[in-house]
């Protein structure tokens, strides 16, 4: 039987696309096989780059845009080289092209994949008619640690959050299968940074991680199998060293689990320099042994290295390392080129001015509906909505609009925006002034940017604060302060905003604070403080239209935490999906008839300062409230007829308030005993459901043994292995309006 398989194998016709790059790779030279493995930014040294373009050494540009231009730089590789094997151009298309979308935390906060991959997918139309036909994104580091500034870039703290955006992300830009048919708003997606990089020690980017390999493969490695799984075309390597080993030069993560386990034939390409970087990372002598490590690895295309152009061709040269690994490389390089369809049309179409793609209606509305659900209500003692009836009370009431964040056009674009322009961007206090509003405004900043401290810009606010009856206070982040080696080591409010909201709220008026920032933030202070919160991350360019929507009720708030927020900066790392340990801080009271009985217990050697418990977040993971409110039924757990192992879950949402809203039902996970101890609550589904006011909604799950199932280890001596299985043990599921109920 197994002689008649391998026969069969070696008669099962290669496709069109195998032959297609069979043939081509059998009439390169060593010379331009390593030159498609180099990846290099053109947009600084240019006439030097150029010369290689022409020379046949460059694979793939990035952060060069513009048809024009990108057309001018393509023709160099199609016309003047031997072989004319297109370029593919790559940039950081993060959260939006022009139109720029909220950060991607705060895209994991509408819990809306539909949303998430519209935004995508007009975000891959704008940029494609722009020259760009691969993204550096989706990135799906799944972090713990707010401190680190790359919490903007992802979508939270959890691994099913995290791989149902990633996935969707991927299917946005990458349009439909890939079926090379060529499509022009297709964009090939590269799932970053693989992996582990969110485990940073102390939250400093770039630093060294250590993570057993039972936690890489429960927690770290399920989104970029997700993303591989939606399509997604290539991946890129992380920086730092995962077990003492960097990921470029790590065979486990690069071949054993991306190549042999999940069969992926995607294109992996190095981080900026991360193949040159093993030198600093003290793992190789010099850049030629980086390069040896870098191949042997399968480290495919070296972004701005230099190291397989320097280097590759002596190593083998001296027999160090087989033409067969270069091989295996470029047939991935060429993959990719070739599913884009970039062989048969090479350019962008050069559309008479501006693309008209970019600023669309479609754009600016899906930008401003995702600004919307991103944000997420923390508190509200029934301020909100200013709507016409709560005004109407007031009689003509004169709003306050303040605070460093209110009329910051770049600033709420937030962090990796290349393209996207400040000039189109809406700021609250632009909707604020523009539209038609059942009140007077007010303007005056106080503060005038994030780190601002000068107390003298507070007094001009509080003195403003005095002639309004409802200030309005937009706090936050500059955008420089989170992203790529932006790590902050407290997260308070920067500047003297804390100091601001005090001063505010001495006034005695109501205030509402708004914040608008690239993470979770330790606010506690300013929360007890105001009279509703609510957390807009960076929205992107619509983020004022949504604040104006959802401060005057024209939308119903919808974000939930995607991300725990602690109270304070020392509880870091804290996540929701946390082991109870053998002293646990805090039990969850008893609930009979769904009634908690007795107080929860605390006994923890913090000494707390100001806290009551250090144990508890800020706010759980999953939280966010609603202008209605929402009551959920007993969940119920049904086995699954002849499906052994298989698990309806279900319960009953009624919309109990008087604002038809959106609700996300989320459904958590917990075993109490087993082979090894587990999580006290893990998501495993989540619905956003629309629920019309005093309607109810029953939402229904299948919990399977893959949901239940985790990653076992056991060791023999010095040998070890990991395998995946369901214990077979008693578990508790139940659905929920977040981590904490
Ligand atoms: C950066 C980032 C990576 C980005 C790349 C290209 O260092 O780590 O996320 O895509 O370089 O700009």
């Amino acid at each position: 039987m197994f002689i008649l398989l391998v026969v069969l194998c070696s008669f099962t016709p290669k496709t069109d696309e195998e032959l297609f790059i069979d043939s081509l790779l059998s009439q390169m030279t060593l010379e331009e096989k390593i030159g498609q493995m180099n990846q290099l930014d053109p947009s600084y040294e240019s006439e030097a780059k150029e010369a290689l373009i022409r020379e046949g050494k460059v694979g793939s540009i990035f952060n060069i845009v513009g048809a024009k231009e990108v057309n001018r730089l393509q023709r160099m590789a199609v016309e003047q080289t031997r072989l004319g094997i297109p370029l593919v151009v790559a940039r950081d298309v993060i959260h939006g092209f022009k139109t720029i979308y909220p950060i991607p935390l705060g895209q994991g906060a509408t819990w809306n994949p539909d949303l998430v991959e519209k935004a995508a997918s007009l975000t891959a139309q704008e940029a494609v008619y722009s020259g760009v036909r691969w993204a550096f994104s989706p990135m799906v580091d799944v972090a713990h640690d707010p401190r680190w500034g790359r919490v903007a870039e992802g979508y939270g703290e959890d691994p099913l959050l995290t791989s149902v955006m990633g996935a969707a992300t991927v299917r946005g830009y990458q349009q439909s299968p890939m079926t090379n048919i060529l499509s022009p708003v297709k964009m090939a997606a590269c799932v970053k940074h693989f992996a582990g990089y969110s485990v940073s020690e102390g939250g400093r980017d770039y630093n060294t991680t250590w993570i057993p390999e039972t936690q890489l493969r429960d927690i770290y490695l399920p989104p970029f199998k997700a993303a591989l799984d939606a399509g997604a075309l290539s991946v890129m390597c992380s920086f730092n060293a995962l077990n003492g080993l960097p990921s470029s030069a790590n065979p486990h993560l690069n071949i054993d689990i991306l190549r042999n386990e999940w069969q992926s034939d995607a294109l992996l390409v190095s981080d900026w320099g991360s193949g040159s970087d093993l030198v600093p990372h003290g793992l190789c002598a010099d850049k030629k042994e980086a390069a040896l490590r870098c191949i042997n690895a399968r480290m495919e295309m070296d972004m701005q290295g230099n190291i397989y152009t320097d280097y590759l061709a002596d190593l083998v040269r001296e027999g160090k390392v087989q033409e067969s690994q270069i091989d295996e490389c470029v047939r991935s390089v060429l993959r990719l080129k070739y599913r884009l369809g970039l062989f048969e049309n090479p350019y962008v179409p050069e559309p008479d001015g501006e693309n008209p793609l970019c600023y669309s209606i479609e754009s600016l509305q899906a930008a401003e509906q995702a600004a919307v659900e991103s944000a997420i209500l923390l508190k509200n003692d029934g301020i909100l909505p200013l709507s016409e009836e709560y005004l109407h009370a007031k009689k003509n009431p004169t709003v306050l609009i303040c605070g460093p964040m209110a009329d910051q056009k770049k600033e709420q674009l937030g962090t990796w925006i290349f393209d996207g322009e400040a000039e189109h961007s809406v700021t609250p206090y632009d909707a604020f002034y523009n539209r038609e509003k059942p009140f007077h405004i007010l303007y005056e900043p106080g503060l005038t940017y994030s780190r601002d401290k000068d107390p003298k810009h507070i007094a001009k606010a509080v003195k403003a604060a005095k002639k309004a009856d409802i200030i309005l206070f937009f706090a936050g982040e500059e955008a420089i302060l989170s992203g790529e080696a932006r790590c902050r080591t407290d997260l308070n409010l920067p500047g003297a905003q804390t100091e601001m909201m005090a001063a505010l709220a001495k006034t005695g008026k109501p205030v509402v604070l708004v914040v608008m920032a690239g993470r979770p933030l330790t606010i506690g202070r300013e929360v007890e403080q105001a009279a509703a919160v609510l957390y807009a991350f960076h929205g992107g360019t619509m983020a004022g239209p949504a604040l104006f929507d959802l401060i005057t009720g024209k939308a119903v708030p919808s974000g939930k935490t995607p991300m725990t927020f602690p109270k304070t900066v020392g509880q870091v790392p804290f996540y929701y999906n946390r082991h109870n340990t053998g002293r646990p801080t805090y039990e969850p009271p008893v609930l009979i008839d769904d009634i908690p009985v007795g107080a929860p217990q605390f006994s923890v050697g913090y000494s707390s300062c100001w806290l009551e418990t250090a144990t508890e977040p800020l706010f759980p993971f999953g939280f966010g409230l609603s202008y209605t409110t929402f009551e959920y039924s007993r969940t119920t757990v049904e086995p699954i007829a002849d499906r052994e192992g298989f698990y309806t879950v279900s319960a009953t949402i009624t919309n109990t308030g008087k604002y038809d809203a959106k609700e996300v039902a989320q459904l958590y996970f917990r075993q109490k005993s087993g082979a090894l101890v587990r999580p006290i609550c893990e998501l495993k589904g989540f619905q956003k459901v629309f629920i019309p006011a005093g309607e109810s909604r029953k939402v229904s799950f299948v919990l399977t043994p893959e949901d239940r199932g985790y990653w076992h280890e056991a060791h023999n001596g010095m040998e070890s292995r990991v395998w995946f299985a369901a214990d077979e043990t008693e578990f508790e599921a139940w659905i929920a309006p977040n981590s904490a109920k």
